[in-house]
C-alpha cells in the first residue's frame, strides 16, 4: 500500500515539521490547564500548504494532552455570518456528545448535559430552550448554552477551516469567541487562505487581528528538513528496509520547492520497497503532475513558458506584494510584468505596486509539467 496520499490530509501521527506551530499549541494547551484561560491561534496559507492538517494536528496534541477534551471542526463551505457560525459550532458540538455517549461516564455526562439544552426546530434553523420551554434562542445564547454544558471539559478546541468564507460580522464573531468568559475555556483555531490574512492585517492592529497576535503561522513552503520528515514520517512503522536516499529527497525539495501538497504527489508516484533513489522521483514526475492535474492543470493552460518561469522567480522570493523594482530585481524582464497581470498572476494595486494573485503551486506544477528549470 503507498504510504502518501495528497488528496487527504495528513493524518496527525504522520505530520511534519511546523516546529514553532507545535511548540506555541503545546504553550497555549499548558496555560489553558494551569489558568483556564483562552487563547486563539490563526494558520493562514494557500491552498495545498498544509492548514487542514495543521488543524488536526492541533486537535490531537490537545487530545494527547487530555483525553477529555473537546473538539469541534467547523470546515466552511459557503459564505458565513455571525449566526451560522455559531450555531455551527453549537451543532458540531452536539454530534460531538452524540458521538461520544458510549465511550464513558465522563462523556455520557456530557452529552446528557448538552441535549438538555434545547431542541431544534427541523429545518428552520430555530432553537428552543429545553428548561423554559416556548422561548427560542438566539444564535449566541444557543452557542453559550452549549459551552455551559460542555463546563466540565478541560478543554473546548473549536477549529474552523476555510475561515476566508466568512463574511465582516462572521470574522468578528471570531473576537466573541475568543473573549469569551466562559466556565470552560477556549482554544480558538482558525484556517484560511491569503485572502483571510490579508483582511485582518489590512484592519491592522484591530480588535480582531489583536487576538492571533503571536500566534499567527503562515504555512509556508517546507525547509529541506521538513520535507524529508515529511517523505520518511510514512515510512516509520514499515521497518528499516525501505527508505528515501538523500539525493532523492533533494530532487523532491527542488522539484516541489518544498510546497507540501507536491511533495506528497512526488512521494506518491517515486514510491516503492526498497531505497527511493533520485532516478525514482525523476520517473515519477509525470505521474505527480497527473495526479495534481485535476486541480491545477485548467490553470494558466495559455502561458508560455518565460511566463511561468518569471511566475516562479516571483513564487519563490516568498513575497505577497512587490514593487516593480523588486520584480525586476528576481531576474523577471520588464514586459512580462504587464503579461503577468494580463494572465491574472499579478494585480496592479497602485502605480509599481503589484500583489500576487494566484497560489504558487500553479507556478511549480507547470514547471513540472513542462520540465523547466
Ligand atoms: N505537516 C505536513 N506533513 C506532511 N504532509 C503534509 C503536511 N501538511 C500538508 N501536507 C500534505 O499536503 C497536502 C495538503 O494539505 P492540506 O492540509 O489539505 O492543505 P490545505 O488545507 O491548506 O489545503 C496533503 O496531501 C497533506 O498530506
Ligand atoms: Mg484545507
Amino acid at each position: 500500500m503507498n504510504p502518501y496520499d495528497p488528496g487527504i490530509p495528513v493524518p496527525p501521527e504522520r505530520f511534519a515539521g511546523r516546529r514553532r506551530l507545535i511548540d506555541r499549541t503545546q504553550d497555549l494547551l499548558e496555560k489553558a490547564r494551569q489558568e483556564r484561560s483562552n487563547s486563539s491561534l490563526l494558520l493562514h496559507g494557500h491552498r495545498g500548504s498544509g492548514k487542514t492538517s495543521a488543524l488536526r494536528k492541533v486537535q490531537a496534541l490537545a487530545l494527547e494532552k487530555d483525553p477529555r477534551t473537546v473538539h469541534v471542526e467547523v470546515p466552511l463551505r459557503q459564505r458565513h455570518g455571525e449566526a451560522a457560525l455559531l450555531s455551527d459550532i453549537a451543532d458540531e458540538l452536539q454530534r460531538f456528545g452524540e458521538a461520544r455517549k458510549s465511550t464513558g461516564s465522563f462523556f455520557q455526562r456530557l452529552h446528557s448535559r448538552l441535549s438538555s439544552v434545547s431542541v431544534s426546530v427541523l429545518g428552520t434553523g430555530v432553537a428552543v430552550a429545553k428548561s423554559t420551554p416556548g422561548r427560542t434562542l438566539n444564535p449566541l445564547s444557543l452557542w453559550k448554552a452549549t459551552m455551559t454544558a460542555a463546563a466540565e471539559a478541560p478543554l473546548v478546541v473549536i477549529s474552523i477551516d476555510d475561515a476566508e468564507l466568512l463574511d465582516d460580522p462572521g470574522i468578528g464573531t471570531l473576537k466573541t469567541i475568543a473573549e469569551s468568559n466562559l466556565e470552560v475555556p477556549v482554544l480558538l483555531v482558525v484556517a484560511g487562505g491569503p485572502e483571510l490574512w490579508a483582511r485582518l492585517s489590512l484592519r491592522g492592529g484591530s480588535p480582531v487581528a489583536r487576538i492571533f497576535s503571536g500566534s499567527t503561522f503562515d504555512m509556508s513552503d517546507f525547509t529541506r528538513e521538513e520535507t524529508e520528515e515529511a517523505l520518511a514520517a510514512p515510512l516509520r512503522s514499515r521497518g528499516p528496509r525501505t527508505s528515501w536516499d538523500p539525493a532523492a529527497v533533494q530532487r523532491v525539495q527542488d522539484l516541489s520547492h518544498g510546497y507540501p501538497y507536491l511533495v506528497q504527489c512526488l512521494a506518491c508516484a517515486a514510491y516503492h520497497e526498497g531505497t527511493i533513489s533520485r532516478e525514482d522521483v525523476e520517473a515519477g514526475i509525470e505521474g505527480a503532475v497527473e495526479m495534481a492535474g485535476p486541480w491545477l492543470q485548467h490553470e494558466l493552460e495559455r502561458a508560455s513558458d518565460e511566463d511561468i518561469r518569471a511566475f516562479v522567480r516571483i513564487a519563490d522570493s516568498r513575497r505577497s506584494a512587490l514593487r516593480t523594482t523588486e520584480i525586476l530585481q528576481l531576474g523577471v524582464l520588464p514586459p512580462y510584468v504587464p503579461r503577468l497581470v494580463r494572465l491574472g498572476v499579478l494585480e496592479q494595486v497602485a502605480r509599481g505596486h503589484y500583489v500576487l494573485k494566484k497560489a504558487p503551486v500553479i507556478a511549480y506544477y507547470h514547471a513540472l509539467r513542462r520540465n523547466l528549470t
